[in-house]
């Protein structure tokens, strides 16, 4: 159930605490955020031995409270407009505005359901012949003969995937976009533009100059907007009838002409649309990347996932038959991407501001404070993970499913829960089948990470791949 513990004392202004109760431990440093910053999983892990799963720091300035216990963890999932609000940074608030999911708690739940339908059931499903058109023909271009930079060819693989799913304009595989009369008209301008807004959101000063990355962002975010409003006005006067489940931006513009006066305002969907983009795409690059990497480490699962592959797949002739069906079969499968989402983490998650005192179990958590949930602590504590260190994606399968809400926590969970996690599995699920299917890969040394605010492989890791396909041209198996 997605709910706070029954047992959270919301305290009232100026009352006690129940005696015995306990501040979390540990004294915030100056130099907290410094250290976080640098080395997310180092920082996490040596606090986590030294003081366990809840300890104060003084990450992000003020004082913020690392949580990695699932109580604590399902505490702050379920606080909204009860005791916690959202306690971003004010560049990262700016930058995503005011038709974010994570402004206006009172339309949130009214929104996310709105645009639920998107990235789930039959709209996901339906989006599996596009992404295994878009990912065969990007992998076959992949060269074989000399190592590859392992993070930009995955990058492009996915933004070539997820534009014409939210945005529904065809992307070749050229750098043109082929949409004449669009501001912006080259894939490498928009990616570019995209890199900006995104290190907007971290800018450390919310100074509106050229000068400062939040600036720098602001304007990118401003070119962006405008780039959807074309690709939006595009659609609205194109002659052929909107079909509603095609894409994000065909099911929002639907949605408005069956209810004009309704939650679609033209300025709810051209923030969507240029959030959505910003959000999936490189959240799906860094997850892509880091499978590959980790069962680089690990080839002796790719026989495993092989096999799978081959019995789930038999009946097949071909790989983009694979539907949603298929996919759930491949517990395996699942199983080592769900691995390698516990043991690199994209992102913390949960940055919520106390508005009132609360106690749970023991533990004093005091207004204006702020609450992060960290996977990189939930996800390597014993009571949870046998063997946490260890990649070992039997821990997801029976009979030992391992993973339990609250415990395990890529996605977030509760109110805010990811709203793409079924599209970033489903699209990972269909680019690894692929690129089993065509090669086998060995890693070029040691990955060094982008650690924040995503962990990403760095862009000059490379990797050797080798082709399998001319031992089974045709067949799936
Ligand atoms: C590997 C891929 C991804 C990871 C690890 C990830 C992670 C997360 C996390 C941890 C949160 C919770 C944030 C919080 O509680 O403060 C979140 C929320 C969200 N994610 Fe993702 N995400 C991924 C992919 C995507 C994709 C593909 C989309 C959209 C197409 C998306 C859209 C969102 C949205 C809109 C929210 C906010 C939900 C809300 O406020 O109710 N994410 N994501």
């Amino acid at each position: 159930m997605d709910q706070a513990p029954s047992d959270v004392l919301i305290l009232e202004p100026g009352q006690l605490p129940p005696s015995g109760t306990l501040l979390p431990p540990r004294t915030p440093r100056w130099h907290d955020t410094l250290a976080y910053i640098a080395n997310p999983d180092q920082f996490c892990r040596t606090h986590l031995a030294q003081y366990g799963p809840i300890f104060r720091t003084g990450v992000f300035g003020g004082t913020t409270v690392f949580l990695g216990s699932s109580r604590a963890i399902q505490m702050v999932f379920n606080g909204d407009t009860r005791y916690t609000e959202i306690g971003l940074p004010a560049t990262t608030m700016a930058m995503f505005g005011e038709y974010s999911l994570f402004q206006r708690p009172d339309l949130h739940r009214q929104r996310k359901s709105a645009l639920r339908p998107a990235f789930t059931g039959t709209m996901l499903a339906g989006y599996l012949p596009h992404l295994h058109r878009v990912i065969e023909q990007h992998l076959q271009t992949w060269n074989t003969t000399s190592p590859i930079a392992l993070v930009p060819l995955v990058e492009q693989v996915c933004f070539d995937a997820l534009v014409p799913l939210l945005l529904g304009i065809r992307l070749d595989q050229d750098e043109t976009i082929a949409v004449a009369s669009l501001p912006i008209r080259s894939k490498a301008d928009l990616k570019r533009l995209y890199k900006t807004f995104f290190d907007g959101f971290y800018g450390l000063v919310k100074w509106r100059s050229p000068l400062t990355a939040f600036g720098r962002g602001q304007q990118a975010r401003s070119r962006l907007l405008e780039f959807m409003r074309s690709v939006i006005q595009q659609r609205r006067t194109a002659p052929n009838p909107l079909e509603p489940t095609a894409d994000f931006l065909s099911m929002m513009l639907a949605n408005q002409q069956n209810d004009p006066t309704g939650i679609f305002s033209n300025a709810l969907i051209e923030n969507q649309c240029l959030l959505q983009l910003w959000a999936s795409h490189y959240e799906i690059t860094g997850l892509v990347a880091s499978w590959i990497y980790q069962l680089g480490q690990h080839p002796e699962w790719i026989e495993a996932l092989r096999a799978e592959q081959s019995c789930v797949l038999a009946p097949l002739s071909n790989l983009s038959q694979v539907s949603s069906e298929h996919l759930r079969a491949m517990t395996t499968l699942e199983a080592t991407i769900k691995e390698t989402l516990r043991l690199l983490p994209p992102t913390s998650t949960a940055n919520r501001r106390l508005t009132c005192s609360i106690v749970l179990d023991g533990t004093l958590y005091p207004k204006g404070w702020t609450l992060i949930a960290e996977p990189r602590i939930a996800h390597r504590q014993a009571a949870y993970f046998a063997n946490p260190d260890r990649f070992d994606p039997e821990r997801f399968l029976p009979p030992r499913n391992e993973g339990k809400m609250y415990e395990f926590i890529p996605f977030g969970g509760g109110v805010h829960a990811c709203l793409g996690a079924q599209l970033a599995m489903t699209m990972t699920k269909v680019f690894v089948i692929h690129l089993l299917h065509q090669f086998d890969w060995t890693l070029l040394g040691e990955a060094q990470f982008v650690q924040f605010p995503l962990k990403i492989i760095r862009n000059n890791y490379q990797i050797q791949l080798k082709s399998t396909i001319r031992h089974h041209p045709t067949s799936v198996t």
